[in-house]
């Protein structure tokens, strides 16, 4: 998450944090790419940077938790929770509403919400919005946060939302049970999506670093995926320094899809500083110590490996089973990137055929 909620953070933290990083923001090295800009006038110069996230826990203790963001989704691993409550949201439709200021701030596309948007169930209390923003690679990189099996989504939408019992994010921000983000994946469709041409018509007008603009108020829910009601829930962080561990994750199985196109666009136009490309701005994903993962849809992987265990001549037949419901979920959802992990298994025409799916279906 990177986001505004950082720098009003940072800031109220400057009197607290008395030690670190008194280095100042015309610090121009290449590590300093995707510096915090946001804490600029406060006495603290935050440094901080994608291509070197061992660093972030030196000045930011946080970061070295042990419920950090992102994670590695292992589904052969998750617990399927009936109770889990499904989310309903108020208030995301804002057509004729004002307009909304969208924002290149350096590290990420962001769009402020009002806080008429909100979760009204799905938690314990209330959380209200207040922006959402991307995390993505490169054209030859997927840049999701989160990973599912090992697997890299080409993007992935962060909508942040905070408890309403406080006042502000910032003030949220650092309690326990303070924010609630509802996280997405984006990946490559055959056809444009208009919802999210809505803000990627605008990234031209954005693209020097600190710049932004004002997009049309539209619907927000159809920035996330149809189905809201599979997911997966874990307790995590903010997934940029200071990585305060108050995020209740909720990461969708449905995903989103954009057109090639415009993925580019969100890959090549925005710069950061020096005018570099803004770009690759996910961290790695992060231990799970003692953690569950809560779902509230049987996965497939799980009711496969229940069965065979019990029956290994039913083997045969779960491979084909999951075969067949991976290659529908990865056309569906198909990059066309295989590095790491791999993807998209059997797809067709321009998107790619990769093997290590078949792999993951024979471990079912
Ligand atoms: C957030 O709320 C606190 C407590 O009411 C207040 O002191 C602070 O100024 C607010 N911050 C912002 C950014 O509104
Ligand atoms: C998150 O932490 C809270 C408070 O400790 C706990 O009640 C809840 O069960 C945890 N949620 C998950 C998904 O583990
Ligand atoms: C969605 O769930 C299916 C079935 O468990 C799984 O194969 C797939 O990887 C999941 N995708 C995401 C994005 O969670
Ligand atoms: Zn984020």
């Amino acid at each position: 998450m990177l986001l505004e909620v950082l720098f009003i953070l940072l800031v109220l933290q400057s009197q607290v944090l008395t030690v670190e990083s008194s280095s100042s923001s015309s610090e121009s090295d290449e590590s300093s790419e995707r510096d915090e800009e946001h804490n600029k006038g406060s006495s603290h110069q935050q440094h901080w940077g994608y291509h070197d996230q061992d660093s972030w826990l030196s000045s930011y203790e946080d970061c070295g938790g042990k419920s950090q963001s992102p994670i590695n989704v292992n589904t052969r691993q998750v617990t399927y929770d009936p109770r889990l409550p499904v989310i309903h949201l108020e208030g995301y439709d804002l057509t004729d509403t004002p307009p909304l200021s969208l924002l290149n701030n350096g590290h990420t596309l962001q769009l402020s919400l009002p806080n008429s948007m909100r979760i009204v169930r799905g938690f314990r209390q209330i959380y209200v919005a207040a922006q959402l923003h991307f995390h993505w690679g490169t054209t030859e990189v997927p840049g999701s946060e989160h990973t599912i099996d090992n697997i890299h989504f080409p993007a992935e939408i962060h909508v942040v939302h905070y408890n309403s019992k406080y006042p502000n994010l910032s003030e949220a921000a650092s309690k326990a049970d303070g924010l609630a983000v509802l996280g997405a994946f984006i990946g490559i469709g055959l056809h444009e999506n208009d919802n999210y041409e809505k803000i990627l018509s605008a990234l031209t007008d954005i693209s020097r670093e600190e710049s932004n603009t004002e997009v049309p108020a539209f619907n927000i829910r159809h920035l996330l995926p149809n189905s809201l009601e599979r997911f997966y829930r874990y307790n995590g962080s903010l997934t940029t320094p200071p990585c305060f561990q108050t995020v209740s994750w909720t990461l969708f199985n449905d995903t989103i899809r954009v057109s090639r196109r415009q993925l580019a666009a969100l890959e090549d136009t925005l710069k950061t500083e020096h005018d570099k490309l803004l770009s690759r701005n996910f961290r790695a994903p992060q231990l799970l110590h003692n953690r569950n993962v809560l779902t509230s849809f049987q996965t497939v992987a799980a009711a496969g490996s229940a069965r065979g265990a019990h029956l290994s001549e039913t083997e045969d037949d779960n491979i084909k089973e999951a075969s067949e419901t991976q290659g529908k979920y990865f056309h569906r959802g198909c990059s066309g990137y295989c590095l790491w992990s791999s993807l998209c298994s059997h797809t067709v025409g321009l998107l790619n055929v990769c093997i290590s799916a078949t792999e993951k279906v024979l471990k079912v």
